[in-house]
């Protein structure tokens, strides 16, 4: 791995700051004076130190799952799997970034960084959030101008909500929080029920189509910055 990937995977900012640690002198590997962000680290074998003080290798991981329903987006429970056992890894410090419900299928993150986490499920930035909805009955389309106002759910007043009418009884929803059974109750909220979700988006980020259920990926370098 770079030099400089290294460094930004453990904590010490982005490449660019990398940068200027090695500019600057201060980052040695096994004793030796690194002068290019470019130079490979072997990340099993070689001792990487900044400014005198050696850095634990700690590789963070994010996956894009295709969550299939009857999984739990939690770490145990009686009635379901939880979808890390979806999961082949030695990581045993992972979280998944927000919660789908057990019969929700579609787009979860799952990563060791808790930052990451963090940024995209509670960040101050307003991350939407796009979902496929089925739907019991014909959705009423007077609510796509109500749900773009906000409604009131419980005590809460909810953030505007975009809607997509696809079919009678199918839509798109796009949020910007992630309240208990969000889309369920707004569904509800309009007088309808909700037969099938699944998440397609978070942000900028789509579901990779190519995974089949149960299926995930890591994300590229490039869609992990989409959170930046
Ligand atoms: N809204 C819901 O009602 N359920 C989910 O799983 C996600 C959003």
């Amino acid at each position: 791995m770079r030099i400089d990937k290294f460094l930004a995977h453990n904590g010490y900012g982005s490449r660019n700051d990398a940068k200027k640690l090695i500019k600057a002198k201060l980052v040695m590997v096994n004793d030796e004076l690194v002068t290019k962000a470019t130079y490979i680290v072997d990340i099993e074998n070689d001792v990487v130190s900044v400014d005198m003080e050696e850095i634990e290798y700690f590789e963070k991981v994010y996956y894009m799952l295709n969550k299939p329903a009857g999984y739990i987006c939690s770490h145990e429970s009686k009635n379901y799997p939880s979808v890390l056992d979806l999961i082949d890894t030695n990581h045993k410090d992972l979280i998944m970034v927000g919660r789908l419900d057990a019969d929700t299928e579609g787009l979860l993150l799952v990563t060791n960084d808790g930052q990451f986490s963090h940024r995209v499920a509670h960040g101050k930035k307003e991350i939407p959030k796009t979902y496929y909805v089925e739907l019991e009955e014909d959705f009423n389309e007077d609510y796509i101008e109500v749900f773009e106002g906000g409604i009131m759910l419980d005590e809460f007043l909810l953030k505007p909500a975009y809607t997509e009418v696809l079919t009678p009884r199918s839509i798109h929803l796009t949020i910007s929080e992630g309240r208990y059974h969000q889309v369920k109750r707004m569904m509800h909220y309009a007088n309808n029920q909700v037969t099938y979700l699944n998440r397609r988006k978070i942000g900028h980020l789509a579901l990779d189509e190519s995974l089949a259920f149960g299926e995930y990926r890591d994300l590229s370098e490039e869609e992990i910055a989409l959170f930046d």
